[in-house]
């Protein structure tokens, strides 16, 4: 259901969201016994073993490889060694008290080549991994897909190419094969426009591929086409599963109330969250792209994107403040967010915005049920007396954020779970192992895992459903 409202009303500020209501007792209110608490991964930012086992490469071992891309020189090959270390981190999971875990599954692990030969090493790892949380009663929800295309694909044109939806589907395919008798709730893709616009539109992240606004909207349109091909290849095995898909939602808002800058914001949205919602959910491009995707978009393109979802997954950490900028793509240019808080990656801290977009769900795509798959924050983590991390400030970010999405629940938003990001400290893409996001620290010299105070914090909140 669409309701009359558009989006460009609202962004022009023709049109606002109803207040939220404020009076909730947030310090008492306690979330319902269903609702799902749990943390996320990824496979390219723990597992490391990137050469064991009959693993090829990722784009990722081959951009991080390269001398100046990754801020601390770092490379994902050892990451946090998941790989080895894959009991004590489910034994973390089993302390913390969740119920749900998210993590991905490194495609070039059990398809060395993206394509072809499967390898049964790398599905007997996630095998393994699966029963081990269905035994301490932890609901496996992996994605398939988290930005870690096999080397062999990015060789025959990766995203860029129109094949890569049919690689996906078949992976997709393999993958309810193989572990559709454990696993029932599956996520696609993660965040498409990220991987969009850093790995094909700036070339900050892999690939690296820097052809601004063609290799943004044709890598995005590529990922669309093969999410809702595999979205239908996994309903194929399993008529039952619980599936979903995972995009970076942010209100986009300006810095200035210039009218370029307003402008920006109704270009920047459309790819950064129209693109996705619009064609998954409607079936259709912003009317805003239309013209410069034209070449991009085939007949019978629109139709497979659209595709039924049980559950939107929905990463959020900030608010998007743009300021117009002829020279940059798509004319944005990062603007300065109106707050006093920071994270230690120089993120504004916008509790708010999470409600925004649960509204905005609400009102403009028929109110799916909604997970939220990742919210968290790095800092700079100081180790005090013992080693102890006590996160005060990662606890602050997470209780305002849930305190946040209690009030858009009130206001009707059907969000279903929070998943903090992240279990562990990783490699954070191109900033290495320098921004440290995790309930648990880990100590890249000899792997040593020690929970913070947010871990015990969030065991708590999980436990009890109250956010205090
Ligand atoms: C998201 C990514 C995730 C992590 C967080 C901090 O965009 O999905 O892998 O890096 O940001």
């Amino acid at each position: 259901m669409i309701t009359g409202l558009s989006r460009r009303a609202l962004l022009t500020g023709a049109a606002s969201l109803p207040f939220l209501p404020w009076a909730l007792r947030a310090e008492t209110a306690a979330f319902p016994p269903d609702f799902v608490w749990g943390v996320s991964t990824s496979a390219p930012q723990i597992e490391g073993a990137a050469d064991e086992d009959g693993r090829g490469p990722s784009i990722w071992d081959v951009f991080a490889a390269q001398p100046g891309k990754i801020r601390d020189g770092s490379t994902p090959k050892i990451a946090c060694d998941h790989y080895h270390r894959w009991k004590e981190d489910v034994a973390l999971l089993k302390g913390l008290g969740v119920g749900a875990y998210r993590f991905s599954i490194a495609w070039p692990r059990v398809f060395p080549q993206g394509i072809g030969q499967a390898n049964e090493r790398g599905w007997d790892f996630y095998k393994k991994l699966v029963d081990a949380l269905l035994e301490i009663g932890v609901t496996p929800m992996p994605c398939l897909y988290h930005w870690d295309l096999p080397r062999a694909l990015q060789e025959k044109g990766g995203w860029l190419s129109r094949d890569s939806a049919g690689w996906l589907s078949d992976y997709a395919e393999a993958a309810a094969k193989r572990l559709g008798d454990r696993v029932n709730n599956w996520f696609v893709l993660n965040e498409a426009a990220v991987h969009a616009v850093f790995g094909h539109g700036t070339g900050e992240h892999a690939p690296g591929i820097a052809k601004g606004e063609s290799g943004v909207l044709t890598a995005l349109h590529h990922q669309n086409l093969a999410q809702g091909d595999a979205l239908r290849a996994l309903r194929s095995v399993g008529p039952k599963f619980t599936l979903g898909t995972i995009l970076s939602l942010q209100p986009v808002v300006p810095e200035t109330a210039e009218e370029a800058d307003r402008q920006t914001v109704i270009a920047w949205d459309a790819v950064w969250n129209r693109i996705a919602l619009d064609g998954l959910m409607r079936g259709a491009v912003p009317e805003v792209l239309a013209p410069k995707m034209a070449d991009i978009v085939k007949a019978g393109d629109l139709e497979r994107i659209k595709a039924p979802i049980d559950v939107l997954g929905m990463n959020y950490y900030s608010r998007f403040t743009v300021r117009h900028d002829p020279n940059l793509m798509f004319g944005m240019g990062w603007g300065r967010a109106h707050v006093e808080r920071f994270t230690a990656y120089g993120w504004p801290v916008e509790p708010e915005g999470i409600a925004e977009i649960l509204m905005e769900l609400k009102q403009l795509y028929g109110n799916p049920p909604v997970l939220i798959t990742e919210n968290g924050a790095a800092y700079a983590d100081m180790p005090g007396p013992m080693g102890k991390i006590d996160d005060q400030d990662r606890i602050a970010f997470i209780r305002d954020h849930l305190r946040a999405v209690q009030k858009a629940k009130a206001a009707g938003c059907n969000v279903r779970g929070y998943m903090a990001w992240s279990l562990l400290d990783n490699f954070e893409w191109q900033m290495g192992y320098s921004m440290r996001f995790g309930l648990v620290r880990v100590d890249f010299g000899n792997q040593d895992r020690i929970p913070k105070s947010s871990y015990t914090w969030f065991n708590k909140v999980a436990g009890t459903g109250i956010p205090a």
